[in-house]
């Protein structure tokens, strides 16, 4: 199986400017367009380079209209890129368009439903398309309708369907074929916690399957849970990419580490100050930094010992992706380039 799943390089795609465009970004054609024509361009993706490999989930997260969709969609060869290329799966994006679609399994954010077909004919009909055989179709049917809970509506017709209902389907439907790749945008959005629960399970298989997985989510929880890396998208462009632990060291500083103590700390804190750096505190607790836990903390459970002191405990203060988020979106509001 190849490394890397998901290749970009320089991966951008420009609209064409509606006359209401204009005042969110939108250019005359450069020489990078190529264009050389009198219209104004909008950049929706600007040059994004990514790699994914086999066996890892990649979320993107980003603000709306940041580029996530319009990447998923360059990615499964439903739109061409205006400059750069993309690879999935080995293929390239433009040129063995056929060879992507197979490869990938898509859950786009409106999946487009006959909402006259009966659920099972849908799934029979896209499995056909992708070439299986009537019996594998009816066992991953079988198979897939009974993990998302569908099996009792397996011949109900699509126009029954909630709202959540029809986001399982298009999952099912992007599982079917057991896709080496799967771009999935905003899986969860339409779903209860239980189904979104078996929707996150069911990622988590896939990477123990060694498939790919790019994630697009509103959901920094789910983005945590699920991903190995975290890209994070804005104006069309990675800003951010890595693990969410060295993402958060990165930009919230080394873990932030809190003791309790069974009593008041009043007189305790001056005889610490030669171990750590306090950086709040309050009655009974305080919290420090340290770029070396592995010793500050047993020196200093050791100097509260001395001290008897009674130490309720000594815990990791945790800190959220969402901060991380925040801090890199407010970065762009104050940078005032509204989009
Ligand atoms: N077909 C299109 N024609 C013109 N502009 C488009 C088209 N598709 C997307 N855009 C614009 O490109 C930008 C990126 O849109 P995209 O759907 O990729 O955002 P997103 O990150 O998926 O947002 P959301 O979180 O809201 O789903 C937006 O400003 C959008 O208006
Ligand atoms: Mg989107």
């Amino acid at each position: 199986m190849l490394d890397r799943m998901i290749q970009t390089e320089n991966l951008t795609k420009r609209f064409p400017c509606s006359t209401a465009g204009a005042e969110r970004g939108c250019a005359p054609p450069d020489e990078k367009s190529g264009s050389g024509e009198a219209q104004t361009w909008f950049t929706a993706v600007d040059g994004v380079t990514l790699d994914v490999a086999a066996g890892e989930i990649l979320a993107l997260l980003g603000p709306n209209g940041a580029g996530k969709t319009t990447t998923v969609r360059m990615l499964a060869s439903i739109l061409t890129p205006s400059a750069g290329w993309a690879r999935v799966a080995g293929f390239d994006t433009v040129r063995e368009a056929r060879q992507v679609r197979h490869a990938v399994g898509l859950l786009t954010e409106f999946p487009g439903l006959y909402l006259r077909m009966r659920a099972d004919e849908y799934l029979a009909f896209f499995g056909e398309l992708q070439g299986l055989s009537a019996a594998h179709i009816r066992h991953r049917i079988e198979t897939l309708t009974e993990r998302f809970g569908l099996a009792q509506a397996r011949r109900q017709r699509l126009a029954e369907y909630s709202k959540g209902m029809r986001q399982k389907l298009a999952l099912i439907r992007a599982m079917l074929h057991d896709p080496a790749v799967l771009l999935l945008d905003e899986p969860t959005s339409a779903m209860d916690p239980h189904s979104a629960k078996q929707v996150r399970d069911a990622i988590l298989d896939l990477r123990s399957d060694r498939r790919t997985v790019l994630l697009c989510t509103h959901n920094l929880t789910e983005a945590e849970l699920l991903a190995d890396r975290i890209a994070i998208i804005r104006r069309g462009q990675i800003v951010a990419l890595d693990t969410p632990a060295r993402l958060k060291a990165q930009l919230l500083g080394p873990p932030l580490l809190e003791v309790r103590l069974a009593h008041s700390l009043d007189g305790y804190l001056p005889h610490l100050t030669d171990l750590v750096q306090v950086k709040e505190r309050g009655d009974t607790w305080f919290r420090y930094c340290t770029p070396s836990p592995e010793t500050t903390n047993p020196a200093l459970l050791a100097r509260l010992a001395g001290l008897d002191a009674r130490v309720l405990t000594l815990s990791e203060v945790l800190r959220s992706l969402e901060d991380v988020y925040l801090r890199i979106v407010t970065e762009e509001e104050e940078e005032g380039h509204g989009r």
